[in-house]
């Protein structure tokens, strides 16, 4: 590419970045791959190839609501314009049924699906150095970004995963292959011999996390957690991220800490009777 091509290249490029462009190129580019395929396929297959393709190209958004939109912006034009009206009935159970299966009624207590920023753990892996093969758990772990995001902070580690939805769990186990994913309750699922637990859930999970992490966790591992903090138990560790998230560490302290300092206390008032 020649220096003024690529000036040209390096202008128009961030510029179709821009919101709301990259919304209207995947409506357009939906409409264009249900326009294409709708004569060999019929209406109802092209328009389910078009809504997963828009919804591909969403998934590189990086906040959900601007996901939403783009992945929405064909099915609810399609359905302004009336092209709908020949589509079989049980198209319109597709998106439900595909949100059910995603995202089963029991996570609905815990946290939708957000995925973890990529490199949001790469500070705290400068701080917390864990053994070659330490096992590291991303509890809820979605996709898979989380689980991503503990490979690439502690590359020497054991990552696991465990995750409610089986869809979920089925997509990062083929994102993460060298991840070992269980579809389980991230609660029933226990977290002794865990070195990190990782968490991004809701605020009205911490407590239970903490309560799991103090009877499970053995002393010195560690409960992080993206956004959320545990009332009442200030962070061992707290970073700022960018885009204002805060990342939160606890180590977790042990009968023998608290034991030692118990046994010093009382060794001193015996020292102090003695003098
Ligand atoms: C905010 S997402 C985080 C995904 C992943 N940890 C990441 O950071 O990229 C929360 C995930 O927790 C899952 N989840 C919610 N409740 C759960 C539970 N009780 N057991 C296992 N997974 C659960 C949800 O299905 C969802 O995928």
């Amino acid at each position: 590419m020649d220096a003024a091509a690529s000036a040209l290249a390096h202008r128009v490029v961030p510029w179709l970045g821009r919101w709301p462009l990259p919304a209207a190129a995947t409506w357009i580019f939906a409409w264009g791959v249900f326009a294409a395929v709708r004569p060999a396929l019929g209406t109802a297959s092209a328009a389910v190839l078009a809504g997963a393709a828009a919804l591909v190209v969403a998934w590189r958004e990086p906040r959900p609501w601007r996901r939403a939109i783009v992945a929405l912006g064909f099915p609810v034009s399609a359905l302004a314009s009336g092209a709908a009206a020949g589509w079989p009935a049980w198209v319109w159970l597709l998106p439900p049924a595909l949100l059910l299966l995603a995202y089963p009624r029991r996570a609905w207590g815990d946290a939708p699906l957000f995925p973890t920023p990529a490199g949001a753990l790469d500070a705290l892996a400068a701080r917390i150095a864990l053994p070659a093969g330490a096992r590291v758990l991303d509890a809820g772990c979605g996709l898979g970004d989380g689980l991503r995001a503990l490979h690439r902070a502690w590359p020497q580690a054991q990552v696991e995963g465990v995750e409610l939805s089986p869809a979920l769990a089925w997509l990062a186990r083929r994102r993460c292959p060298w991840a070992r994913v269980d579809r389980a309750d991230m609660w029933a699922r226990p977290w002794q011999g865990v070195a990190l637990v990782y968490l991004f859930q809701r605020p009205e999970s911490m407590a239970r996390a903490w309560d799991k992490a103090r009877a499970e966790l053995a002393p010195g591992s560690w409960l992080v957690s993206l956004a959320f903090e545990v009332q009442g138990q200030p962070p061992t560790l707290s970073l700022p991220l960018d885009g204002g998230r805060v990342l939160h560490a606890w180590r977790i302290p042990g009968p023998t800490a608290r034991g030692s300092a118990r046994r010093q206390r009382a060794g001193s008032t015996r020292a102090h009777r003695r003098r």
